[in-house]
């Protein structure tokens, strides 16, 4: 599908955005090996997230889907032997988190993935597994999924992840649950820590500070827990920065989590003048919660590298448009992860932006963004990325004349309404879908 959108005069309106991704599949998996039933509101309506869910119910688990996102999960004692194939679709998440759990099950599970997530790595999965005691095999001499995994009896490991991922810490965590001892988990900077504070909530024994985390596994099984999961600030950043960068903008963001492992492009917008203000702070479900309001900014180019990397990796792309229409000149580095994204988004995002009339130079772990102020209508592609696609969207919005966005229907991954979202904001009919 092709998503023609053209420049908008006007940007004003409330948003919720939906239900937090990487919460929703944790509490989904979580709640599958917890005794007893959990009732999960505002649960992501992704195809990324019902790639997990599909997986749990060849499983056996029985997961109920209700309307309005609310999903009642069944936890399970024992998981069955899956008769067929798992597929996690575009989601590396369902297949890491997983991975994971499956490692310590007694039986044979294959998972598989689609074209982009059979590219990503899975080396870096296998050999903390494996140190664990498990039996795991990957195409391409280990490296790649498809997966096999023979469950095994696993022991607790000491072991330092070469890169700050949430998703590999979450496996070596969850397969931790059923291993033999105590499991420590070292990261180089602090990646998202929903994992922890669910396992925490579910009665499990998670200590340590930001990057060492100790689990020791109990006797006593999970507790399942009611969740109200927050609004995803991975999508909120659309229309943050959508209301930063145009020049007659208001938009409030609702509900939306600003956990501090993933508040990152919070801390960057402010730190490049942006009208950005935090309301209703609270606590829901264990994660913070606030409403998030955004105007018309006159934004300056900034450097990002170093820790805060992690806290917005998945908002880089978005931070680029920011960065083109801010004064000065924007740096990212350290930000080499991305590459190794639904696409490589370093390059996607170089290649796509400077169609739309953005001067940004590619590095080999991040970006130059040269600030040109304006962007231009014109043709362009999402490379099958939901992130890119949403990111082209709100460049589009204050680009001058239509741009095309190619393979725009790939927002279901994370954000099925996303254009519907954003022609309601625009308050005109700007949009046309065709194919
Ligand atoms: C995720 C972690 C991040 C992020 C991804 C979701 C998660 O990847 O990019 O979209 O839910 O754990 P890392 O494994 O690089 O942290």
């Amino acid at each position: 599908m092709e998503q023609r959108i053209k420049g908008c005069s006007v940007l004003r309106g409330e948003v919720s955005p939906p239900g937090d991704k990487s919460i929703s599949h944790r509490a989904v998996i979580l709640n599958s090996i917890a005794q007893g039933r959990a009732r999960l509101e505002n649960f992501s309506p992704g195809d990324d997230c019902f790639s997990t869910v599909a997986c749990l119910r060849q499983l056996g688990v029985e997961i109920i889907e209700e309307s309005g996102g609310v999903l009642t999960v069944s936890g399970l004692e024992g998981l069955k032997e899956p008769r067929d194939v798992l597929n996690a679709g575009n989601s590396a998440t369902t297949m890491r988190l997983l991975a994971g759990l499956l490692a310590a099950q007694p039986f044979l599970s294959i998972i598989t993935g689609d074209e982009s997530l059979r590219s990503r790595p899975m080396g870096r999965l296998i050999h903390p597994l494996r140190l664990m005691g498990a039996q795991i095999w990957g195409r391409g001499g280990d490296s790649l999924a498809p997966l096999a995994i023979k469950g095994n009896q696993l022991q607790g490991i000491e072991y330092r992840l070469p890169v700050a991922s949430a998703q590999l810490k979450s496996a070596i965590l969850i397969a931790a649950l059923f291993a033999q001892g105590k499991t420590i988990v070292e990261e180089p900077a602090p990646s998202r820590d929903h994992t922890e504070r669910l396992l925490r909530a579910m009665g499990a024994k998670v200590e340590g500070d930001g990057t060492r985390i100790i689990l020791i596994p109990g006797p006593a099984p999970l507790r399942p827990i009611d969740l109200r999961i927050p609004g995803d600030i991975s999508s909120a950043a659309f229309w943050l920065v959508a209301g930063a960068i145009h020049p007659n903008a208001k938009i409030k963001v609702k509900d939306t989590g600003i956990n501090p492992t993933r508040r990152g492009i919070i801390e960057v917008l402010l730190d490049m003048g942006a009208k950005l203000s935090i309301e209703r702070e609270r606590i829901e479900g264990g994660e913070p919660v606030a409403d998030l309001t955004i105007e018309s900014s006159d934004l300056v180019g900034r450097q990002i590298g170093g820790s805060i990397i992690p806290t917005l990796i998945d908002e880089i792309p978005l931070i680029a448009v920011a960065g083109s229409l801010a004064r000065g000149t924007t740096i990212i580095r350290d930000a080499a992860e991305l590459r190794v994204k639904e696409t490589d988004r370093i390059r996607a995002t170089v290649r796509e932006l400077s169609r739309l009339g953005a001067d940004i130079e590619e590095l080999p772990d991040g970006m130059i963004v040269h600030g040109v102020r304006m962007l231009k209508g014109g043709e362009c592609s999402s490379h099958l990325d939901h992130r890119l696609a949403m990111t082209l969207g709100i460049a589009a919005l204050i680009a001058q004349g239509e741009t095309v966005i190619h393979d725009a229907e790939v927002v279901a991954m994370s954000y099925p309404a996303f254009w519907h979202d954003l022609e309601r904001l625009t308050g005109q009919q700007n949009l046309k879908e065709r194919g």
